[in-house]
């Protein structure tokens, strides 16, 4: 049975920090944010927000877009690595709030819970419901997977840089308008790993950046290895292996974007290996004009390569260098350049990061003039600690219906810039949540944590704005 997103839709915070202001503060060259990272803007959340409301808000925006009532949905999940309680889930906030707007009981009949696995957490949420539905466990009702996340760091740290605050809920039923999953060859790996965590009662994440971009690459690599194999035994995707890769027969490659320049190195990194042992390959090395590097330690682990310091050295300058050359930029441009529009202008959204790039994709490649009808979409998901999942779906001939209304600025709606100091206050929770910076309108906001009482500690209290 063909599963997969019939339709999404996205909630952005209005508050955002300019990366130049933000450069300026923290004594940084703006062209590192701006080139370096790829950031312009950064969401964050205002006094009345939390990952619960920005949830809601994009959940009733799918909801109101395609006339759903909750008795249409059998599933609702939340994704999120930015909980707010120990043991309820965040879909039952979310359940409460839009219970607000179609009436007390309206989503009794459904289930649900809320999946934590870092980043990666939203695209195992995507594949258990899809498979829900092809069991035929869904009586007819279709699910929503929602993914909402506050991206964190300490302030002053290299992590600030690569904040942001969203929400996207996505609508998977049979038959979907928009991409159709293939079946029987996604693919995950996982491993007990600290590259990024964050323990119980702290708010911001402990990181080893470099470590985690390299992870990154390594562990989504590993799983596109058996993606590949499975593509192959299944027959999903042929190729020539003597002189094709099977990335050329992958139309677009979305991937996890905790900022837009991940996107490119983790594009690099997939096509070096894809691509060193094909003729190719001799044309593309005499373009970059040095012989690609191969680490003193045979093993190739992660810690023996970040201890290679001069591998280190020379495969970064190999990386550059690849990266500049017309093979890459030919498919960076056709299969990836769309997919990382929207993410310097709002951040990393963790759970919800590749799922707005997806969005970002459609967007920009049908403004361009590209039919999208059949294409196929590889997307390379991953989670810190560390788990990732490649998997990939064709686009429907529906597609155009939803994405001819796309426009992401629209979307995103007027935002307001706040200064260093706001930004600041913000996030030291220093200003009092009843004076909010935007004027709610038409959304859930946070009214009230807690009340006089200890049984009422950590009680959240929401309510719809007309
Ligand atoms: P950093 O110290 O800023 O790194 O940390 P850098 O010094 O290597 O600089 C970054 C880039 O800016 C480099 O480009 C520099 O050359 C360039 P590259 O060489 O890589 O192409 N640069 C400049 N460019 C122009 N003008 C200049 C200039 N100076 C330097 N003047 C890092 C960057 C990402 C490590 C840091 O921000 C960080 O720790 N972020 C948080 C962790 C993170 O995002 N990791 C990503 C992989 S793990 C992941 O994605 C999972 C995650 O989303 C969590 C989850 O799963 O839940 C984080």
């Amino acid at each position: 049975m063909p599963v997969g997103i019939d339709d999404l839709a996205m909630y952005i915070p209005k508050l955002y920090v300019d990366s130049k202001d933000f450069a300026k503060a923290r004594g940084i060259d703006p062209q590192k944010l701006e080139s370096g990272i790829g950031v312009r803007k950064m969401a964050i959340v205002d006094t009345n927000q939390d990952p619960a409301c920005m949830a809601s808000n994009a959940c009733l925006k799918l909801m109101e877009k395609n006339n759903l009532h909750p008795k249409d949905i059998g599933r609702m999940y939340v994704a999120t690595e930015s909980a707010l309680d120990e043991s309820k889930a965040m879909n039952s906030f979310v359940i409460g709030m839009l219970e607000q707007v179609y009436g007390d009981g309206s989503f009794e009949h459904a289930g649900g819970i809320e999946c934590k696995f870092a980043c990666v957490s939203g695209s195992y949420a995507l594949y258990d419901n899809a498979n829900w539905i092809r069991a035929e466990e869904n009586n007819g009702k279709a699910a929503i997977v929602i993914v909402s996340d506050i991206a964190k760091y300490d302030i002053g740290s290299a992590g600030e840089y690569t904040q942001g605050a969203g929400a996207l809920a996505m609508l998977i039923k049979d038959n979907p308008r928009l991409l159709e999953f293939d079946q029987k060859v996604t693919s995950t790996i996982i491993k007990n790993e600290y590259d990024f965590y964050r323990p119980f009662g702290k708010e911001t994440p402990l990181v080893n950046g470099n470590y985690s971009n390299l992870l990154y690459l390594i562990q989504v690599k590993k799983a596109f290895d058996s993606y590949k194999e499975k593509a192959k035994t299944t027959g999903l995707i042929k190729w020539d292996e003597n002189n094709e890769s099977i990335t050329d027969k992958i139309d677009y490659f979305i991937v996890h974007l905790p900022y837009r320049k991940m996107g490119e190195k983790a594009l690099a990194y997939l096509l070096r290996h894809e691509w060193r042992h094909l003729p190719r390959w001799q044309y593309i090395i005499k373009e970059v004009g040095m012989d690609e590097p191969i680490p003193k330690d045979p093993r190739g682990t992660i810690e023996s390569i970040l201890l290679d310091k001069e591998f280190m050295k020379l495969d970064e300058q190999f990386r550059r260098a690849f990266m500049k050359t017309s093979s890459y930029q030919d498919v960076f441009n056709r299969k990836m350049a769309s997919s990382l529009e929207a993410s310097s202008i709002i951040g990393n959204l963790y759970t919800a990061s590749m799922y707005v790039g997806f969005r970002s994709m459609l967007e920009f490649e049908y403004k361009k003039g590209i039919e999208l009808e059949n294409k196929r979409i590889g997307f390379g998901s991953y989670g810190s600690g560390s788990s990732a999942m490649v998997f990939s779906g064709v686009i429907k001939s529906g597609y155009k219906e939803i994405v001819k209304s796309m426009n992401l600025e629209e979307e995103i709606g007027n935002r307001t810039k706040v200064s260093m100091e706001q930004y600041e206050q913000l996030r030291e929770s220093e200003i009092n949540p009843d004076y909010y910076i935007t004027k709610p309108r038409r959304e859930f906001i946070l009214v009230k944590i807690g009340g006089n009482t200890s049984d009422k500690a950590g009680l959240r209290e929401y309510e719809y704005i007309h």
